[in-house]
Order: structure tokens, then sequence, then C-alpha cells
């Protein structure tokens, strides 16, 4: 009998980056591949899974407007249970740190099936920042059986926490795979041709629970007073579907010149943006990985990051979400170019877009160890 592999994903960023693993295992045939889609996210996900032409082996359809971690948690335990009953796949793949990764695992533990964790061992160390996602990955990693983390610095941390070396995979990060799938030279977009070239572009998101209130009504106040001031600076900002950033992103932003406001773009129309931005200025993790490849420095709206490799590497800078802060270090951006340069050198350490085949050749070793 064909060994079977299910993966469950829910979220856009999880769909951009386990599609690369999902191409990779569809090119065996000697393995059943089977993917659930638990539709955490559902014009979100939607947007990623018809780019790359992915179809859903099953759909759990469980967003609803402004859902709890509860809804979530709840509503994936009630409805994969009964899937991994009846299909009871070797191993189950999960990726990073939503609530349906925390609980997908959850419910491969409840019926022992093996977990493969796809982006393990990421840290910030802080349970709310950032809230829910660090202790997610933490719960998910202490039911995984398997690892794959995308550096060694992640490898390290699942080793301190006394994971076995022998589950560690090494294997760079599948954002980066995505993105040799999306960035094309011959990009072209109506909104980017509307806008001047001798503006420069600043490519903007925020979504976290933690930063929604205050944090980013700072933020968008800081980034509308930029505006202002630099007539030669243009925003586009993606609005993330959550009604709570909806609501604070129209209320502070809207219709403001030089300022656009769109809805998500596909992830070729960001990947495509972001590498024609001046910098980015985001929350987001996985937008943390995809800029120092870009050669795009970031200005992080937080306080901890648990991707330290891009700070390292001098891309990514933490500002948090105070608005003097923000505002100064937008500023520095546009008025030292030492500092840009700096920031702008390309150095990607998330690997050399060979991921997916590493997780998949490692899935495919341990699952042939059962057979033996
Ligand atoms: C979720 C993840 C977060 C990840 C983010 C990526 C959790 C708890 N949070 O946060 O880790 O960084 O996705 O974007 O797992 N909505 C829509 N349509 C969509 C998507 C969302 O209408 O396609 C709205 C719904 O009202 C939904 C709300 O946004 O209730 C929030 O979605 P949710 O998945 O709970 O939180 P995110 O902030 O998207
Ligand atoms: N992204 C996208 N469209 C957008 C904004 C982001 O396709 O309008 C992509 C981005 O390139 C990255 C991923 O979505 O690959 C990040 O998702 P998000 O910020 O929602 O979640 P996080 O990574 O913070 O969990």
């Amino acid at each position: 009998m064909k060994k079977h592999v299910m993966l469950v994903f829910g979220t856009r960023p999880e769909a951009i980056k386990m599609a690369p693993i999902l191409f990779e295992l569809r090119k065996h045939s000697e393995i059943k591949t089977t993917f659930v889609a638990t539709s955490q996210h559902r014009e979100m996900l939607d947007q990623v899974l018809e780019v790359f032409d992915i179809h859903s082996d099953y759909d759990l359809q469980i967003m609803k407007d402004n859902q709890t971690l509860e809804d979530i948690t709840n509503n994936v335990l009630d409805k994969l249970g009964p899937i991994l009953n009846e299909e009871k796949p070797d191993i189950l793949l999960v990726h990073g740190d939503t609530t349906t990764t925390m609980a997908a695992s959850l419910s491969a533990f409840y019926h022992k099936i093996p977990v493969g964790h796809v982006e393990a061992g990421l840290r910030t160390w802080d349970k709310y920042s950032p809230y829910p996602e660090e202790m997610n990955r933490q719960i998910t990693d202490n039911i995984s059986d398997v690892y794959f983390a995308p550096t060694e610095q992640s490898r390290i941390n699942l080793l301190e926490e006394r994971h076995g070396d022998q589950n560690i995979y090494v294997t760079g990060n599948t954002a980066i795979d995505a993105l040799n799938l999306t960035v094309r030279s011959d990009f072209h977009s109506s909104l980017l041709e509307q806008i001047p070239a001798t503006q420069r572009i600043i490519l903007l998101t925020m979504h976290r629970r933690e930063n929604q209130g205050t944090g980013m009504r700072n933020v968008f106040k800081a980034v509308k007073a930029i505006v202002e001031h630099y007539s030669n600076v243009s925003v586009i900002f993606p609005v993330h579907l959550s009604p709570a950033v909806q609501k604070e992103a129209n209320e502070i932003l809207g219709a403001t010149p030089n300022i656009h406001l769109t809805e998500p773009l596909n992830v070729v129309e960001f990947h495509n943006f972001a590498a024609k931005s001046y910098l980015i200025l985001t929350d987001s993790g996985g937008v943390q990985e995809e800029a120092p490849s870009l050669g795009k420095p970031v200005l992080v709206l937080r306080d901890t990051t648990e991707r330290p490799e891009g700070v390292n590497a001098g891309t990514l800078k933490l500002v948090g979400t105070e608005y003097d802060n923000v505002y100064r270090n937008i500023a520095l951006l546009l008025n030292d170019d030492k500092t840009y340069a700096q920031m702008a050198a390309a150095n990607n350490p998330y690997g050399d877009g060979q991921a997916a085949q590493r997780i998949v050749a490692a899935v495919i070793e341990r699952l042939e160890r059962i057979n033996r």
C-alpha cells in the first residue's frame, strides 16, 4: 500500500510556504498526498490556491467573521478528527505557528499520527509576543516527531528544548522556494504604473493581534505624517481582511493622497510589489523572510522577532509601534543613503530555494524506515 502524507493548512502564509512542498510531493507517484484546507482564512487562502492552481481534498470551511482563538481551535479539532480517523495518514505535515497548525497537530496526536513540523524551532521565548503564535509553535514542536528547521539557529532552539537531533533537518525556508516561483522581471501592474517613477514606494502590511488597537493606530499616524512631509513617497498598503485592521486602516489612512489602500494582493503581486518597493514596513513573519532575499530594508513593527537571522544579516530592524520611533526610522532610511545601502544589501539567510526538496526527501526516507 502507498504511504500517505497529509498536509493541513488554512491561512495565507501557510499556503504560500506549503505550496512548494505540495508540488514536490506530487512528483512522487509512489506516495499518496492529501491536502486538508482548514480555511481559517477564506479569501486570503483561496488567493494563494488559485495562483498556484492547488485544490484541496477536504475543506473544513471553519472561517467566520471576528473568529476567536477558541472558535478556530474547536472547529479544527471537531472537523479534522473524523478525517484522520478515516484516512489514517502515515504522517501529517503542518507549517509554522497559526492556530490551525497547533490544533491540527493536537488532533494528529489524539489519533496517534506522527507530525512533521515545517518551519520548526522559531522562538521569541515570550509567550505573549507574538500572541498566540509563540505558544502555538511551542505546542506544535512538543507534539511533533520530525522537525524541519529553516536555519541552524532554529535547530539550536530545538536542541535546547531537548528535541532529538536525529529528528531535526535543517532545510532552509520554503519562503525562498516560493519566491523563486513568483518574482518575474516582466511583472506589470496597473497600480504600479499609476505611481510616477520618481516616487519612492513604501510597502506596508500590519495585522498581528497584539498590535491591533493602540500600536496599529500609532504606526498608521506615523505613516500618514511621513507621506504628508515627503511628497516623493507613496505608500501601498494591502489591508488584511481582519475587521479590526480594516477599521483602523480606513479611519486613519483612507482617502489620503499618495496612500493606496488595496485588497490583499495575491502572492505573485505582493512579491513583485516588494521587489519594486523602496522599503517595507511590516509586522508579518513571512515578509521578514522574503525581504532579505529581495534586498529591501524592513522596519519590523514589533518589539521582538523569532527571525533574528534577518536582523543579523542587517536587513531587518525592530522599531516597535511607538509613533516617534517609527517616524524617525522611516525618515532615516529616506534621508540617509549610507544607512539605506547597508540595509538594502541582499543577504538571504534562509537557504537556496531547495527547502521543499530536502523536506520531501526526509519525509520519504522516514516513511521507508517505517516499512523496514
Ligand atoms: C492568522 C494567524 C496569524 C497569521 C495570520 C496571517 C492565528 C491565531 N493567527 O491571523 O498567526 O500571522 O493569520 O495572515 O492563527 N478574514 C477574512 N477573510 C480572510 C482572512 C481573514 O474575512 O481571508 C477575517 C475574518 O473576519 C477573520 C479575521 O479576519 O475572523 C481574522 O482571521 P484570523 O485567521 O483569526 O486571524 P489573522 O489575524 O488573520
Ligand atoms: N502576502 C501576500 N499578499 C499581501 C500581503 C502579504 O501574498 O497582500 C504574503 C507575503 O509575501 C508573505 C505572506 O503573505 O509570503 C505573509 O502572510 P501574513 O503577513 O498574512 O502572515 P505571517 O507571515 O505574519 O504569519
